[in-house]
């Protein structure tokens, strides 16, 4: 009696085991098709689609691309915007300057430099203000400034000479003023500044913290 009890469950769960490998099988190779082969199958179907279009937008065509790119000219910052950047790193490089903090300097020269090479790549020319109101090339201007006043400023903090530093500054808001004058605004007369503006950065070359 006990032993025919035995074969039985042995049977029994030889079929349940059966029957769990058939069901493991099935579903591995996709006859019971699950949600991510659904997915795999319909992306073999189609071909990849570009991701605006899986956003739900349309590509622009020939006919709405005007229409998108003054949209998207519409989204650049303006000129005065653009210049506010430049007035704010270049008001930090001196004070970095004053602190003698060098590398410091050496990074707002650079994002001043930057930033008017970007105004100059938005608009190459400005409509002046003047009673002319004709188109100045900013361009030419700034390739003259380049190498001369900005450049004359670079070589001061390589040199990590504050007396040379604090005169090629100046000189070079003789040229800021220049370029303001031949877009005519006469009015934008630039300064040495007065205040520091910046006060989230330590400008101490030797501050201990953080570390
Ligand atoms: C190549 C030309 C050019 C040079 C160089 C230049 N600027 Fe300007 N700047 C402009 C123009 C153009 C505007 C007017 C932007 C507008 O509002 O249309 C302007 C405007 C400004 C403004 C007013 C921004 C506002 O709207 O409040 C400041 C501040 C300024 N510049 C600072 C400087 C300083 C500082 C320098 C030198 C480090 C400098 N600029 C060099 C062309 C120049």
């Amino acid at each position: 009696m006990t032993k025919t009890i035995w074969i039985r469950r042995a049977l029994l769960l030889a079929c349940g085991v059966l029957v769990g490998i058939v069901i493991d099988r099935t579903w591995q190779y996709g006859m019971v098709p699950t949600v991510a082969t659904q997915q795999q199958q319909q992306q073999q179907a189609q071909p990849q689609a570009p991701q605006q279009q899986q956003r739900g937008e349309p590509l622009p065509t020939m006919q709405s691309l005007p229409e998108e790119v003054a949209r998207l000219k519409a989204l650049l910052p303006s000129n005065s915007h653009i210049m506010m950047d430049v007035q704010w790193h270049w008001t930090n490089l001196w004070f970095a300057g004053q602190a003698k903090n060098w590398p410091l300097a050496q990074f707002y020269f650079n994002e001043t430099r930057g930033h008017i090479q970007w105004l100059i790549k938005k608009s190459p020319t400005v409509r002046s203000q003047g009673p002319e109101k004709e188109q100045v090339n900013i361009q030419g201007i700034f390739d003259g400034i380049d190498t001369s006043s900005l450049a004359d400023v670079k070589a001061a903090i390589e040199k990590k000479d504050s007396l040379k530093f604090a005169a090629t500054y100046k000189t070079m808001l003789e040229s800021c003023y220049a370029c303001h004058k031949s877009v005519g605004r006469p009015y934008l007369k630039p300064m040495i500044p007065k205040t520091q503006v910046q006060s989230a950065l330590n400008y101490d070359p030797n501050a201990t913290w953080p570390e």
